[in-house]
């Protein structure tokens, strides 16, 4: 401690050498109501935050970001470690931050609290890799700034909440990793403004993807590893921009032989499922990085040209009767 403060004062006098106006202690930089607030989440986790040292500008504590002209609080972000316990609900004080994040914390658990919704000015919230509970909120809708919404790795249940359409600045929703159930809603079919890529898989979501998803333009779709069933067919189109589309190991069910497939799809995974027809002439024009179409019951020969050739058997094999390369021959 001695060694540290003589650092410090060594330090502050070597600068004040070649300033003009030298001072030795700095004004505190962090705004008085939003240390307070940051001590009490530290008195809920004396051990973790223990370098959330009180005579240390907080603005330069660790996780702690501060805007520069105002002074507020802007985002906190708790990574990694023992944090155990709930979300401490005054963190919904802190009303000036845009981005908050607990990530990577196993001992993190209960509900997401309500009080979050009084953070306004959010625009990235970041709840994953936790043992976080309880429901996906339908209270996320009240936080109109959000540009990305991830709640992915916890252990939520229940359904997906309806509302979230109501966000209409939103890039991206990562709801995978959890044990979600019943369908994805009708709403997702009609955000407005931007449309979220939207990340679903390894839940047991059940039911049809509502056909209102044809009618947006959707860059990514994973809803791989659910039980999701019916037709996709309305997922693509010739006017359409999606690139990377993940719908494996559900029980889709659908005849693939007319398909129109955008010319912007790059990444294309439908491995386990019920897919049937055959594989569309006009794939050969794609210039997919990724095709996996394995175990369905798809059948005909694999069309020749572009990248189809490029991949190895394994992302056609276990169908009905596909053949012809890199199958055996027809
Ligand atoms: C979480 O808590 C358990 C039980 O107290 C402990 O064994 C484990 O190490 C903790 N996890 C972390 C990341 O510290
Ligand atoms: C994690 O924190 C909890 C609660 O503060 C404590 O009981 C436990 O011993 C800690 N585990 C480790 C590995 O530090
Ligand atoms: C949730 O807690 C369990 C132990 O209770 C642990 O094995 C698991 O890794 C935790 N999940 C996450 C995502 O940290
Ligand atoms: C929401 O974002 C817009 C555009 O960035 C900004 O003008 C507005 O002040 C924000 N609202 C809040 C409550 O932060
Ligand atoms: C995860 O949720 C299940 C119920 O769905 C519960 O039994 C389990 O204890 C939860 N795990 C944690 C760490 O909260
Ligand atoms: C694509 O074209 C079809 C038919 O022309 C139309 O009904 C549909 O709304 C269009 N979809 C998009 C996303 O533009
Ligand atoms: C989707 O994108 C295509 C190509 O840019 C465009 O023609 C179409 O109108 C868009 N559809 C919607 C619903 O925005
Ligand atoms: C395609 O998916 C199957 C089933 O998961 C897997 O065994 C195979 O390795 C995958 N192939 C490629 C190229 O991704």
């Amino acid at each position: 401690m001695e060694m540290a403060l003589f650092s410090v004062l060594s330090l502050s006098l070597l600068i004040s050498l070649s300033l003009p106006s030298p001072s030795l202690s700095e004004p505190e930089h962090c705004n008085s109501e939003d240390k307070k607030l940051l001590l009490e989440i530290k008195a809920t986790q004396p051990e973790y935050l223990a370098s959330w040292n009180p005579s240390i500008d907080c603005c330069d504590w660790a996780g702690v970001e501060c805007d520069e002209t105002t002074s507020r609080v802007i985002a906190l972000a708790i990574f990694g470690g023992n944090f155990s316990g709930q979300i401490p609900p005054v963190v919904g004080n802190l009303k000036y931050l845009e981005s908050l994040v607990f990530r990577k914390l196993p001992n993190l658990t209960g509900k997401i609290p309500f009080a979050i919704t009084k953070l306004i000015h959010l625009k990235e919230i970041r709840l994953s890799w936790t043992n976080l509970s309880g429901p996906v909120p339908s209270f996320f809708a009240l936080l109109k700034n959000l540009t990305f919404l991830d709640l992915a790795f916890n252990n939520l249940t229940g359904s997906i909440p309806p509302e979230l359409a109501q966000l209409t600045n939103l890039g991206a929703i990562h709801l995978d990793r959890n044990k979600l159930t019943g369908t994805i809603p009708e709403s997702f079919g009609k955000f407005t403004r931007t449309v979220p890529d939207l990340y679903l898989s390894h839940n047991q979501l059940t039911g049809s993807v509502p056909k209102s998803l044809g009618n947006l333009n959707f860059t990514v779709l994973d809803f791989s590893r659910n039980q999701l069933s019916g037709d996709l067919s309305f997922i693509f189109g010739s006017n359409k921009t999606i690139q990377i589309v993940d719908f494996s190991r559900n029980m889709f069910e659908f005849d693939l032989s007319n398909i129109v497939f955008p010319a912007s799809l790059t990444s294309l995974d439908f491995n386990h499922n019920k897919i049937f027809g055959s594989l569309p002439a006009d794939l050969t024009a794609l210039n997919f990085q990724f095709l996996n179409v394995s175990y369905n019951r798809l059948c005909g020969a694999i069309p020749t040209g572009g990248k189809l050739q490029n991949f190895d058997l394994t992302s056609f094999f276990h169908n009905r009767c596909l053949c012809g390369a890199p199958l055996p021959v027809c």
